[in-house]
């Protein structure tokens, strides 16, 4: 598994308007992700997280500062370029889960994966595998508004999981998820990382998540605070990641 770095971010900074005031959401913010990882960022609310992953994903342009994916200066390309490379390298897991409200379960994944070019029966054949995946079997003709939240989140997971993106991108991925679902859900994301070598870059406020993580990153008021490899983490270069008890040690 290569532990190549998938994204890079130096010198992000975000300010918002909000009346006459402007404030700094994200300060001067130097990120990186590798693939392979599990990237954990965690902080309060209100800290920066979301529009972190927001500049780091081509969906909200920092005010200052550049994003390198995948050997890509991200924020020079034109708007449907961005939308391209979203598209071809890409998943998203966000709050508010961005299902199509008209599509059923089985079609929400479906037309992701047709987009991509897969023909109409094989996008049928690898949503079925991904809902499948996450526990969905049973839900795969319901759409949103016959769902559950939780059923929702899980579409939105098999859709971001069934393009085996390279960059996977996931905000609150468990807060709408019992404990055991989130641990599917979280397994499946470090499957994502490890067997597929996904950069996965995970926010979350959820501590019990960190056993998954291979790197852990608290950001507060806008800035990085600590960044920490985790004890069971593969070091860079290593062929076999070893899990064991997560510790945190400096990275
Ligand atoms: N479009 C916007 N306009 C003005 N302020 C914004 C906008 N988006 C976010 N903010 C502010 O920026 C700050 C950081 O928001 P962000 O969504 O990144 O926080 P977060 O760390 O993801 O929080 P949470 O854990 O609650 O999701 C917040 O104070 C928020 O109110
Ligand atoms: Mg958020």
């Amino acid at each position: 598994m290569s532990h190549q770095t998938a994204i890079a971010a130096t010198g992000l900074t975000k300010r918002f308007k909000t009346g006459r005031t402007h404030i700094e959401v994200l300060k001067n913010v130097d990120f990186d992700a590798r693939h392979g990882d599990v990237t954990m960022v965690m902080g309060p609310s209100g800290s920066g997280k979301s529009t972190l992953v927001a500049c780091l994903s081509g969906l909200l342009k920092p005010d200052q500062g550049g994003v390198t994916a995948m050997g890509h200066d991200l924020w020079s390309y034109r708007p449907g370029k961005i939308d391209r490379f979203r598209l071809d390298h890409c998943g998203f897991i966000f709050q508010g889960f961005n299902l199509f409200s008209s599509l059923n379960a089985l079609d929400q994944v479906a037309l992701i994966l047709k987009y991509k070019g897969l023909s109409r029966a094989e996008a049928r054949r690898r949503a079925e595998i991904a809902l499948d995946e996450v526990g969905l079997t049973h839900r795969l003709r319901q759409r949103p508004s016959e769902m559950s939240g939780g059923e929702k989140q899980r579409v939105a997971i098999a859709r971001a999981l069934a393009k085996e993106p390279q960059l996977l991108f996931a905000d609150e991925p468990t807060s709408a998820l019992d404990g055991e679902t989130g641990q599917v859900i979280v397994k499946l994301l470090q499957r994502a990382a490890k067997q597929h070598g996904a950069a996965v870059i995970c926010v979350t406020h959820d501590p019990r998540l960190e056993a998954y993580a291979d790197r852990v990153i608290h950001i507060e008021d806008g800035r990085i605070l600590s960044d920490a490899r985790t004890a069971h983490a593969a070091p860079v270069g290593s062929a076999n990641p070893v899990p064991a008890q997560p510790a945190l040690i400096e990275a």
